[in-house]
């Protein structure tokens, strides 16, 4: 049952899951500024006042909601209310992003409020987690011919020419597989966990441990 080129592969894997997070913390991305986020994403809406956006500039409209609070209006904008999609229709922005689109927005309708600082740098999260919150999504049940998560022969087959060509069309998208899983913020480094895991889990004879040498 053991094809010594799967047995190769997974060796490689395990290695690579291990290479210098140093280096990998490097790929990481940095988070927007409130200027970049506004101009990127909420300008679209925000700039002309579609659908009763507050607009940027408008005093009246922003006091008005900015007496709630940083806090009060974040909340609106990541879960959305009425016209206002949440996270403006965009997932991937961070909680911390918000808060800078928003306190700009205020600041430039004649507010005074800081700028949130970053959170302590993302730490880079792990194969499972991502696996767990997104991919399972298509890959626990297959949809749409994903790959099964503990699907053997289906991965075995995928992984033929090594892991690297499963990352670069997982991060570019592939078929019916969104790029990055549809999980636009996931660096490189973390579509990366994220296959090897599924490679990992689906190939690997359940419980064993991979034996250290
Ligand atoms: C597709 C259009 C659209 C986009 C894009 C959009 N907004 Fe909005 N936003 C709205 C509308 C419409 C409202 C007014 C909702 C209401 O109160 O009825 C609103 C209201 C808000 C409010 C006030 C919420 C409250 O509690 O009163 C905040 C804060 C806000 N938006 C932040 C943002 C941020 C930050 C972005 C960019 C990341 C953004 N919006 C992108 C349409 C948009
Ligand atoms: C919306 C559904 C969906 C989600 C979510 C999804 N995938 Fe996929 N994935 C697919 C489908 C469908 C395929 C098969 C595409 C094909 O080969 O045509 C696939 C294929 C793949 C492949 C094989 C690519 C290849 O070249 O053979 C990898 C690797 C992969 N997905 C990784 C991931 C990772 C990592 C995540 C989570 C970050 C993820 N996918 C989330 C639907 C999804």
């Amino acid at each position: 049952m053991h094809n010594p080129r799967i047995r190769k592969t997974l060796i490689a894997v395990a290695m690579l899951a291990m290479a210098s997070p140093a280096a990998r913390a490097q790929t990481q991305d940095k988070e927007r500024s409130g200027k970049q986020v506004v101009d990127q994403v909420c300008a679209k809406c925000h700039r002309t006042g579609v659908d009763g956006a507050p607009k940027i500039g408008d005093k009246e409209a922003w006091s008005k909601r900015a007496s709630r609070g940083l806090s009060g209006l974040t909340k609106n904008a990541i879960s959305g209310i009425r016209k206002m999609p949440p996270h403006g229709g965009h997932p991937e922005l961070s909680d911390t992003e918000l808060k800078r689109g928003i306190t700009y927005m205020v600041n430039q309708s004649g507010g005074h409020w800081v700028e949130p600082v970053g959170a302590k740098p993302r730490a880079e999260r792990s194969g499972e987690a991502i696996v767990k919150a997104q991919c399972v999504k298509c890959h626990g049940s297959g949809a749409g011919g994903a790959p099964k998560l503990g699907d053997r022969a289906a991965w075995s087959e995928r992984v033929k020419s090594g892991i690297d060509p499963l990352v670069r069309s997982a991060i570019n998208g592939h078929g019916g597989m969104p790029a990055r899983g549809g999980m636009a913020n996931l660096t490189d480094a973390e579509v990366k966990n994220a296959v090897n895991y599924m490679v990992v889990r689906s190939i690997a004879p359940a419980p064993a441990k991979a034996k250290t040498p």
